[in-house]
């Protein structure tokens, strides 16, 4: 059992820069792109601390000092099931659901935010600030209020109305921003900027990615340390899918899981209204084009920008994966029938997901022997609401 703390260090993801891991760090001053978190993983039998809470299981690979207390309510170790109903419907061999509405303020982001408060913390920023197309600012809202950190999040007007409740039930200032979340991007920089806060932007530091990469240790740990054939995400700033893909790397780098085993292919699922990385990937590109004038319902998805496209389209590439697009016409239906078939409260990005599986099973990119991680990011009670 590990209840040591770990030592990191940073290196950018674009350039060769590298950084100790003892300053807070936003971009690489060199080239501008995100920085990574280089870690050595412990051997696998002390590396995992089963008595701890959520994914503080996986501390030992996490950036946090030792003895360092962490900013924790409750964030990870989400349950993973199978749904053999699903996967006989879909034609392929095994399908299990990763449940990520069940954390802390109901979706994956509060993994991110529960590392990127705590590092916040340790080096005591006055103040955090966030664009968000949603979820990231609930979380952060939330986080903050467990840290007792003030927290602004700026927010598109068409955010659904029970996230945006979430935001102001946790005492957070909320700024509404006409637009995408792009825009919200710019105020919410300028902002800390001007004050001297800690802007946690997706990528625009490296803990939140840190914190997302704990779906991979569980995704690994909870199917028996082996990995599927795909896991398939609903793709908007990347740091899900990036942080998955991180996850593999290091516990096949350190003997975690076998370092021959094949990867899985990464399938990334996004809106038809915002696909930048679907059409970047179809077009053989390193980096994605701003989508202009996105538009879906599936909020979390609405990120015409992504800041981490480079690494998304390497992790495509690398996996021999697919990027598919989805109406949000289909996506409601598959919501629907994702909650009706599993008892899970699908989120429309998670109903994106699925939505994506059925087309890769029918273009035969996936079949009958492919056994399948579908990640619903968020619960669908944060969608409904009644005017
Ligand atoms: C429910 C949900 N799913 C998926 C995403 C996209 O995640 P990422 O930015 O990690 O690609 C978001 C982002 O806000 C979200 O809220
Ligand atoms: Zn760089």
């Amino acid at each position: 059992m590990s209840t040591n703390g770990t030592t990191w260090s940073l290196y950018c993801s674009a350039c060769d820069a590298t950084a100790p891991g003892d300053v807070l760090a936003s971009l690489c001053p060199v080239c501008g792109q995100p920085w990574l978190t280089s870690v050595t993983l412990p051997d696998r039998s002390v590396g995992i601390d089963s008595a701890a809470r959520g994914l503080w299981r996986y501390r030992s690979v996490l950036p946090v000092s030792a003895g360092e207390p962490v900013v924790a309510i409750g964030e990870g170790w989400t349950p993973m099931f199978e749904s053999p109903a699903l996967a006989r419907a879909l034609g392929i061999a095994r399908l299990w659901i990763k449940d990520e509405g069940q954390n802390p303020t109901a979706s994956f982001k509060a993994r991110g935010m529960a590392l990127a408060i705590t590092r916040a913390r340790a080096f005591g920023v006055p103040g955090v600030t966030v664009p968000t197309a949603g979820n990231a600012g609930a979380a952060l809202a939330a986080y903050a209020a467990a840290a007792g950190m003030p927290v602004r999040v700026y927010a598109p007007r068409t955010t659904p109305p029970p996230i945006l409740d979430t935001v102001l039930a946790f005492g957070a200032t909320l700024i509404l921003v006409d637009g995408h979340i792009g825009d919200a991007g710019r105020e919410a920089r300028a902002y800390a900027d001007d004050h001297g806060w800690f802007n946690v932007a997706t990528l625009r530091e490296p803990y939140r990615v840190e914190g997302m990469k704990t779906m991979g240790y569980e995704m690994a740990e909870q199917l028996g340390w082996r990995l599927p054939d795909a896991f398939v995400y609903p793709t908007g700033g990347g740091e899900g899918t990036i942080g998955i893909w991180k996850a593999i790397a290091e516990m096949q780098g350190a003997g975690w899981l076998d370092p021959d085993a094949r990867r899985p292919k990464v399938i990334v699922a996004q809106a038809a209204g915002c696909a930048p990385i679907v059409r970047a990937f179809a077009a053989n590109a390193d980096r994605a084009e701003p989508w202009v004038d996105p538009v879906t319902y599936a909020s979390g998805l609405r990120v015409p920008t992504p800041l981490g496209d480079r690494l998304l389209l390497r992790a495509l590439r690398e996996s021999d994966g697919a990027a598919v697009a989805i109406d949000d016409a289909v996506m409601r239906v598959q919501t629907e029938r994702l909650s009706a078939a599993t008892g899970v409260d699908a989120a429309p990005e998670g109903g994106c997901a699925l939505a994506a599986l059925e087309v890769l099973v029918a273009s035969r990119t996936l079949g009958s022997t492919s056994e399948v991680v579908l990640f619903n990011t968020g619960s669908g009670a944060s969608y409904r609401w009644r005017d």
